[in-house]
C-alpha cells in the first residue's frame, strides 16, 4: 500500500505544533518537512531551529526535503534522531556525491529530488548510491499547486534506470490525482489535501483507499 508523508508547509508556524500532535494520532507514515532558502526556490521556510523544536512533539518519523543551494550546514545542525531520510535536489551546484556521503554518515536514508523539467538521465550517476528519488509533480516552492499530469511517465522512465529504487512523489496530490500513482509510487507527499481538512484521518483514508 502507498505510504503517506504529510507536508505541514502550508500551515503557519503557530499551527504546526498543533498539526503535528494531530498527525501523531493518524496513520500518516511520515511527517514531510519542506526547507527552503529563498535561493534555490523563491520562498523561505522552516529554519533548522524550528525543525529541531517541532521534532520534540512528533512520534512519526521526519522525511526532510531540502530545497536549498547549500544543504551541508542545515544537515549538520539537525539535533534529533527521529529522521527517516534527508533529500537534496539534483539541480544544486554543490558536490552531490559529497552530500550523499555526509547524509549517510549521520545514519539517515538519502533521497535525491528532481524538478519537473530536469532531464532524468542526470540521475544515472547517483542512482545506485541513494535510497529514493523524490519526483516533483509541481515546481518546488509552494503548497497547493496543480499536479503535473505527465509525472507517471517520468516514474516509469526512472524505474527503467533502477527498478528497485523507492519512488516518492511530491506536489498537488489529492484523492483524485493519487489514482495515477498507485501502481508505481511507494510514498506520496500530501500537504493541503490533508492539512486543509478538519479530519486528517478521513483525508488519509481517502488517499490510502
Ligand atoms: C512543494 C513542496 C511540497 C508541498 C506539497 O515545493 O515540496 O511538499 O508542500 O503540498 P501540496 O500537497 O499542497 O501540493
Ligand atoms: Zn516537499
Amino acid at each position: 500500500m502507498i505510504k503517506i508523508a504529510t507536508s505541514i508547509l502550508s500551515l503557519t508556524p503557530s499551527e504546526r505544533i498543533t498539526s503535528i500532535k494531530k498527525l501523531n494520532k493518524t496513520t500518516t507514515d511520515y511527517i514531510h518537512i519542506d526547507v527552503m532558502d529563498n535561493k534555490f526556490v523563491p520562498n523561505y521556510q522552516l529554519p533548522v531551529e524550528e525543525v529541531n523544536m517541532l521534532s520534540k512533539y512528533a512520534t512519526k518519523p521526519f522525511d526532510i526535503h531540502l530545497m536549498v543551494e547549500d544543504p551541508e550546514s542545515f544537515i549538520n545542525a539537525l539535533m534529533f534522531n527521529n529522521i527517516d531520510a534527508i533529500t537534496i535536489h539534483l539541480e544544486i551546484k554543490k558536490s552531490i556525491h559529497k552530500l550523499i556521503k555526509l547524509i549517510k554518515s549521520h545514519g539517515y536514508k538519502v533521497g535525491l529530488a528532481i524538478k519537473p523539467k530536469t532531464k532524468l538521465s542526470l540521475l544515472k550517476e547517483y542512482i545506485n548510491d541513494i535510497d529514493k528519488i523524490i519526483v516533483m509533480s509541481v515546481e518546488p516552492g509552494y503548497g497547493g499547486q496543480t499536479f503535473i499530469e505527465t509525472t507517471p511517465n517520468r516514474i516509469n522512465e526512472i524505474k527503467s534506470l533502477r527498478n528497485d529504487i523507492t519512488i516518492e512523489v511530491d506536489g498537488g496530490i489529492n484523492n483524485t490525482t493519487i489514482k495515477n500513482l498507485k501502481n508505481n509510487t511507494d510514498i506520496a507527499v500530501v500537504g493541503t489535501y490533508i492539512t486543509n481538512n478538519e479530519n486528517y484521518q478521513k483525508a488519509i483514508n481517502n488517499l490510502k483507499k
